[in-house]
């Protein structure tokens, strides 16, 4: 893993931690039941999931409100750092 990228996957998790685990997890697997994981997600969809809650264009009150003051390097580094968490499937 290169520098440019720890530092964004690390500054995300640090965001995260503050903004985003109450409801997603501390690891973005959801602790809320209407809130969906994000763990191991893609980044290039969870960066687009949050430019449209941040402009309207996604509505949910209050993803709308918690996106609107994010930068886009915040987008940027929470999608690094969600998509990073390593998410493992097993069939039953
Ligand atoms: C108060 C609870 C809460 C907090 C805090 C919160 N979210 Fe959400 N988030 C939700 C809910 C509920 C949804 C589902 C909204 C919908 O139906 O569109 C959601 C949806 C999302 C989605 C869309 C996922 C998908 O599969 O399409 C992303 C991305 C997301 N949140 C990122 C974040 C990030 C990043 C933070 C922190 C900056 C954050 N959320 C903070 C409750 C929360």
């Amino acid at each position: 893993m290169f520098n440019a990228f720890a530092n964004d996957v690390a500054d995300g998790r640090a965001k995260a931690d503050a903004a985003c685990a109450l409801c997603h997890g501390a690891l973005g697997i959801a602790t809320l039941p209407n809130a969906p994981n994000l763990a191991g997600q893609q980044a290039i969809y969870l960066s687009e999931q949050l430019r449209n809650y941040r402009s309207g264009k996604r509505q949910n009150e209050v993803m709308n409100m918690i996106a609107k003051p994010l930068s886009d390097a915040d987008i940027a580094n929470l999608s690094a750092w969600f998509s990073a968490v390593k998410v493992t499937v097993e069939t039953h």
